[in-house]
């Protein structure tokens, strides 16, 4: 029987997930799961390089999950495991920390960016943050990694530290390659649409929500920031427009042009209006799934448990490979 190719990814469940995160990643992860062996966790370790509310990590990490299941990630199938319930990520995590550079990690533009707001006090976790992302990807002899653009120069590293530990001992991991959809690999922030949208932003307007009500996003998308041209056209010199469009075409699969040409002669609100009902008309029955799973915590346990045996078995075995060719007695 030929064995199917291997795919991992991940969300950190430190806030609300937005039309970034479900464009960039879930999306695509949907169409991918039919032909792919996949793992899809919810990176709780991750999520702690940043403070975190204790009771906020837990409800978001279940949200997170309910997510992941009503948009449309079969449980049956896939593995669906919170990170923090395989303990082989942490201690991988450190195997390969004592191979990684201080100059590459210093390298890393999410580190710049997210150390920015952290003061005098950076912590150290968001520095091996990388290392971590990693291991979560090594550990599953991983070929695919389906994630927005922002985590490209990560899936670089991971290429690195794989191929750097295969020449210093001997083949050991799977060197990934980075999966980005060509439509909904960047979307941007509304209101500084040169900016990616982020859920940790401090304005709301900026991003849209997975869970935002109807009216919530009509009015963020009436509000975005566009331009004074006047004119629906998909080009560098009006990026809030241009963002718009790619939603439009992240979620309906259409291009660009089809988009500029409906809108031909018409202005900016009622185009703006078209893309919010574009935008609700594709999270409304999510949003109605996340309602109805949310509450039933004990099957949202057994599909989290049931994934982190499958991920553990899996995990372990390359753990262990790693232990021994390091020189660990085991
Ligand atoms: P994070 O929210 O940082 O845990 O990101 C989880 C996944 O969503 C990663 O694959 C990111 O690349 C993707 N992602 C996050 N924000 C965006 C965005 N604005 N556009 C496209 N993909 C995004
Ligand atoms: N660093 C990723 C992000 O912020 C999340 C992540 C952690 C991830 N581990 C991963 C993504 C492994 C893909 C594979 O978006």
């Amino acid at each position: 029987m030929e064995t199917k190719k291997v795919i991992l990814s991940g969300i950190q469940p430190s806030g609300s997930l937005t039309l970034g995160n479900y464009l960039g990643a879930i999306k695509n992860w949907i169409k991918l799961q039919d032909q792919y062996e996949c793992y899809f966790c919810i990176v709780d370790l991750h999520a702690i390089t940043v403070k975190q509310e204790p009771k906020d990590l837990r409800s978001k990490t279940l949200e997170v999950l309910s997510i992941y299941l009503a948009c449309g990630i079969d449980p049956e199938k896939n593995a669906l495991f919170i990170q923090s319930h395989v303990p082989a990520h942490s201690e991988a995590s450190w195997l390969l920390t004592c191979s990684s550079y201080m100059g590459e990690l210093s390298r890393m533009t999410q580190f710049k960016d997210k150390s920015q707001s952290q003061g005098e006090s950076i912590p150290a976790g968001l520095f091996i943050y990388p290392v971590l992302m990693a291991a979560d990807i090594l550990l599953y002899q991983t070929d695919l990694v389906p994630v927005g653009q922002d985590q490209k120069q990560h899936l670089e590293l991971a290429r690195n530290l794989a191929e750097r530990f295969n020449n210093t001992y001997s083949p050991t991991f799977k060197v990934p390659d980075p999966y980005i959809p060509k439509e909904g690999a960047k979307i941007m922030d509304l209101q500084e649409p040169t900016k990616k949208m982020s859920k940790s932003s401090d304005n709301p307007n900026s991003f849209i929500l997975i869970l935002d009500p109807p009216e919530v996003i009509r009015k963020k998308i009436s509000r975005s920031v566009t331009d004074s041209i006047g004119i629906v056209n998909y080009s560098d010199d009006q990026p809030g427009i241009k963002n718009l469009i790619n939603i439009v075409c992240a979620i309906r699969g259409i291009t660009q042009e089809e988009v500029v040409d409906m809108f031909k002669g018409k202005g900016y609100s009622e185009f703006k209006s078209y893309v919010a009902e574009v935008i609700i008309e594709e999270l409304t029955p999510i949003q109605e799934k996340v309602k109805e799973l949310i509450s039933n915590k004990a099957y949202l346990e057994e599909i989290y448990k049931k994934g982190a045996e499958k991920a553990n078995y899996v995990a372990r075995k390359t753990l262990r490979k790693m232990q021994k060719k390091i020189g660990f007695i085991q």
